[in-house]
């Protein structure tokens, strides 16, 4: 089964502009999509597509205007407050900002705990050893569980966030442009600890970002999306290498060196 299925979801936001008059934003027209249960999938889309809109009916922060979000097989798209913890142990997110992400008066080791202590997850003996384990695994020492953020790097803090969101044993990870505001030295770094932690976690994966070679490297398919609407879903190789759609192609053209057969991983990155 899919552990993830998304049917006709659509969302429209009202506004309003400065002048006063209503806006109607079609953020999503009618998406269709299913993960299964270790895949990694990604979304690539220029600015404004919907993409991020989409994680966030995911992780319930919003709910859809119409359609069905299920999660092994259950609609997840309008249940209750009490209901979403359990949702949100299964589903987390990594959002872009590794700066504004991470609460700056509190000590890592309290970032890390924190969401399994709000969900009641685990003794907190067993959340110590946890918050240890996940912080090596994303490369740093458990001794950093006694420092504060500003003493960490951009890419640092966005191993401590991918840690934060692993606290609660999640299987599903949503990754909102988790490397984009990182040097290409370091975005290749964080983006073979997410290959890493894939594995040896099963992890599923939603990989959103507007930069196709990065969505390639770490995705088997993935999804195009424009103007609230998926315009080519399929393989990630399929799709670099054989676009069906022009908006497809146009993304492709942008970026020089990606239709060649083979580009190493660490120039793959600059090229975004
Ligand atoms: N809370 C909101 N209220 C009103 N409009 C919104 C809201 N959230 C998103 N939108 C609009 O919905 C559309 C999709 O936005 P979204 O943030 O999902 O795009 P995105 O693909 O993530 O873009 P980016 O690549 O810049 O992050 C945009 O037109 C945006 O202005
Ligand atoms: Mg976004």
């Amino acid at each position: 089964m899919d552990i993830l299925e998304i049917r006709n979801v659509t969302k429209t936001f009202h506004t309003r502009s400065f002048w006063g008059k209503s806006k109607t934003v079609h953020a999503l027209n009618g998406i269709s999509l299913s993960l299964a249960k270790g895949e990694s999938l990604g979304i690539v889309g220029e600015s404004g597509c919907g993409k991020s809109t989409l994680a966030s009916l995911i992780i319930r922060l919003a709910e859809p205007t119409s359609g069905e979000i299920l999660l092994y097989g259950r609609d997840i798209s309008h249940v209750k407050e009490k209901e979403l913890k359990d949702i949100r142990k299964k589903i987390q997110i990594v959002f872009q900002d590794p700066y504004s992400s991470l609460s700056p008066r509190m000590k890592i080791g309290d970032i890390l705990m924190e969401p399994a202590r709000v969900m009641g997850e685990f003794s907190e003996a067993h959340r110590k050893e946890r918050a240890e384990m996940l912080l090596e695994m994303v490369g740093l020492r458990k001794n950093v569980m006694d420092r504060y953020p500003h003493e960490f790097s951009g890419g640092q803090r966005q191993r401590i966030s991918i840690a934060r969101s692993l606290m609660t044993s999640p299987e599903i990870l949503i990754l909102d442009e988790p490397t984009s505001a990182l040097d290409v030295s370091v975005q290749a770094q964080v983006l073979n600890i997410l290959m890493d932690l894939r594995e040896k976690l099963h992890l599923t994966y939603l990989f959103i970002s507007h930069n196709l070679a990065v969505v390639r490297y770490i995705s088997d398919r993935t999804a195009v999306m424009q103007k609230g609407k998926i315009v080519e879903i399929g393989g990630s190789d399929e799709i670099l290498t054989h676009p069906r759609d022009p908006y497809t192609r146009e993304l492709i053209a942008a970026v020089p060196m990606i239709g060649k057969p083979f580009v190493p991983p660490d120039r793959i990155m600059e090229l975004g």
